[in-house]
């Protein structure tokens, strides 16, 4: 007897007609026209079954604070962190874990299982630290919470920066952060590359740090970053975020960078939404789009995801935990418009950030964990489109959360009595 039985699924990978048996909160089938005994059974009526979404660059210490004390007028990196500075006195524990359980709501409503979050360890308090432990702890249950210690204020820059940052690990965050680019000089920032890959090496820790998040041409801590990686045999455990210098690097430069990222193994993530907003704010016309070079490393062979990195906080207003929305603007300022670069979007919150985010047993498949999204669109690439209603989100084989699908009824003469923006099967590209 099965715990869940989905059928007539179609998969990311192509697949339709698809049964997904699960057993103690594990995968244990996945074949065509499976019929079997199940405590409940869900047929999915051709609709697209995701292993569930993931998130591997957030701030969920500032989350949901837009407003707080006052918005950021100026749109800028700069403003946002001065704005957070301003903040940081005013914060409370308590504040700061309903903020984040209410963020954790929204995510899991959305298919979005997995999260890492950087969290500041400037503040010698480690409020946030600890607050954002006990979050962890308290959705351990339904969602997977990642998190890097994060000097917001520059590890060398601020006065105890290493002993705090070294305190938060020993309480237990999962990850070493840095934010080179925001140390007092480009020597600093590299001495601090250095320093962090050194203690994740000695303490077994993978690395995720806000590298080069800045429209300077000359910001090259990405380099260091790999270089670290390989001297220190990190391969594979190393993540530089945001990356944005890229953008506006010299071509030649590139030309023997990328090749440096793709032999260190490490990974990146672009920031698509936020990127693009807080990018080329010092530009007049042209303004460039900020974002690092997607395509380029993804074809060089560099393991790309895609995070949200804010809602609705000191440097961003929008947002919802829609990592479909994020591919979405993924994919338009990458001009990544093919049906294989849209896929390659949606590989970039799924797949491509649990491989980052060395998360066990996730995809649809036998052994994996049963923890999935049934979207309210037929292929990947119009969740995409559509940002696809969540029908149904399960973990480990239990249903946490469920929206209606989404149609309009129309009263229109003449024409069919209702829309979900779906065209006939016949309309959409062969892949
Ligand atoms: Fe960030």
């Amino acid at each position: 007897m099965l715990d869940l039985l989905i059928t007539h699924a179609s998969l990311p990978d192509g697949r339709t007609d698809m049964s997904v048996a699960v057993r103690e909160g594990r995968i244990v089938e996945v074949t065509q026209g499976l019929a079997a005994p199940a405590a409940r059974t869900v047929d999915a009526a051709g609709q697209l079954l995701s292993p569930h979404f993931c998130d591997p660059h957030f701030h969920m210490d500032a989350t949901l604070s837009y407003g707080l004390p006052r918005v950021n007028e100026s749109g800028t990196l700069l403003e946002g962190i001065a704005l957070w500075g301003e903040l940081k006195p005013l914060l409370t524990a308590d504040a700061l874990v309903e903020r984040a359980l209410a963020y954790c709501d929204w995510a899991v409503a959305k298919g979005l299982l997995a999260v890492r979050t950087h969290v500041d360890t400037s503040d010698p308090s480690l409020l946030a630290v600890d607050a954002l432990l006990e979050v962890k702890r308290r959705v351990a249950p339904y969602l997977d919470l990642q998190l890097v210690a994060f000097p917001q204020d520059g590890v060398l820059r601020t006065k105890g920066g290493v002993d705090s940052l070294k305190r938060a690990l020993d309480k237990g965050v999962d990850v070493v952060g840095g934010i080179p680019h925001f140390e007092r000089t480009m020597a600093d920032g590299a001495a601090s590359v250095k320093l962090l890959c050194e203690i994740a090496a000695e303490r077994g820790q993978l690395v995720d740090m806000h590298c080069d998040e800045s429209d300077d041409p000359l910001s090259r801590h990405i380099e260091t970053l790999a270089f670290e990686t390989q001297r220190l045999g990190l391969q594979g455990r190393v993540t530089g975020s945001h990356c944005t210098s890229m953008h506006s690097m010299d071509n030649y430069y590139v030309s023997k960078l990328l090749p440096l990222i793709a032999e260190s193994g490490v990974s990146v993530i672009a920031n698509p939404l936020i990127n693009i907003t807080l990018q080329g704010r010092h530009d007049t016309y042209p303004k460039r789009r900020g974002m690092t070079r997607v395509p380029e490393l993804m074809n060089q062979g560099v393991n790309v995801a895609f995070g949200h990195d804010c809602v609705m906080d000191p440097w961003y207003g929008m947002g919802s935990g829609d990592m479909l929305e994020v591919a979405h603007m993924g994919l338009h300022v990458a001009q990544m418009t093919s049906q294989a670069g849209i896929r390659r979007c949606f590989e970039a919150v799924t797949t491509n950030a649990a491989r980052l985010m060395h998360l066990p047993r996730y995809g649809i498949e036998d052994g994996a964990d049963a923890s999935f999204v049934l979207l309210q669109a037929r292929d990947p690439v119009e969740a995409i489109r559509l940002r696809a209603t969540r029908l149904m989100v399960f973990r480990r084989g239990r249903l946490l959360a469920e929206t209606p699908a989404t149609t309009a009824a129309l009263h229109l003469d003449g024409r069919p009595t209702a829309t979900s923006w779906m065209p006939a099967q016949g309309a959409r590209p062969v892949r």
